[in-house]
């Protein structure tokens, strides 16, 4: 059976801040198990490919420019209902309407720099673990 998973990143922002170790340490005491996960640092190349769906735009160049701007930790997290469980978590794109306690509440700086990603479907949750681990034996 398909494990329960979803993708995350803890954006620069975040890792330069120093709240990487604060950050993962929700994310497990929210019951997520970590399947997979390495520091990378993006090239520009990876970056629009991985947020293709937004290539259209306006912030486009400024995202890319952003996400590889430093090293950023890449991960695959399980979990039952893993991708719905995790928006929650994290919280609203703009960290001025996310809610209190969530992660972009907590990190996020603003709408562009907003400290971590998370899936927003099952496929695409698939897909993104796919762009960073080889072998669905992890995940
Ligand atoms: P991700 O989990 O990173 O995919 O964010 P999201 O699903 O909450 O938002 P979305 O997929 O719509 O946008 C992807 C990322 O683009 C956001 O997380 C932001 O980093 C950036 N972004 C989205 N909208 C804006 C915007 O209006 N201005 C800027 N500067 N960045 C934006
Ligand atoms: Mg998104």
């Amino acid at each position: 059976m398909k494990k329960n998973i979803t993708f995350t990143m803890i954006k620069p922002d975040a890792m330069e801040n120093g709240y990487a170790g604060d950050i993962l340490s929700i994310f497990l005491k929210s019951g997520f198990r970590v399947s997979a996960m390495k520091l990378v640092h993006l090239t520009i190349s990876q970056a629009q490919t991985f947020y293709g769906i937004h290539s259209d735009k306006s912030f486009f160049e400024e995202l890319v420019i952003f996400m590889t701007r430093s090293p950023i930790i890449v991960a695959v997290l399980e979990k039952n209902n893993a991708v719905e469980d995790f928006r929650k978590l994290i919280g609203s794109t703009n960290p001025d309407h996310a809610k209190e306690g969530t992660i972009r509440k907590l990190y996020a700086t603003s709408m562009g720099e907003n400290a971590v990603h998370g899936s927003d479907s099952e496929i695409n949750a698939q897909i993104e673990s796919s762009f960073f681990f080889a072998g669905n034996e992890i995940f």
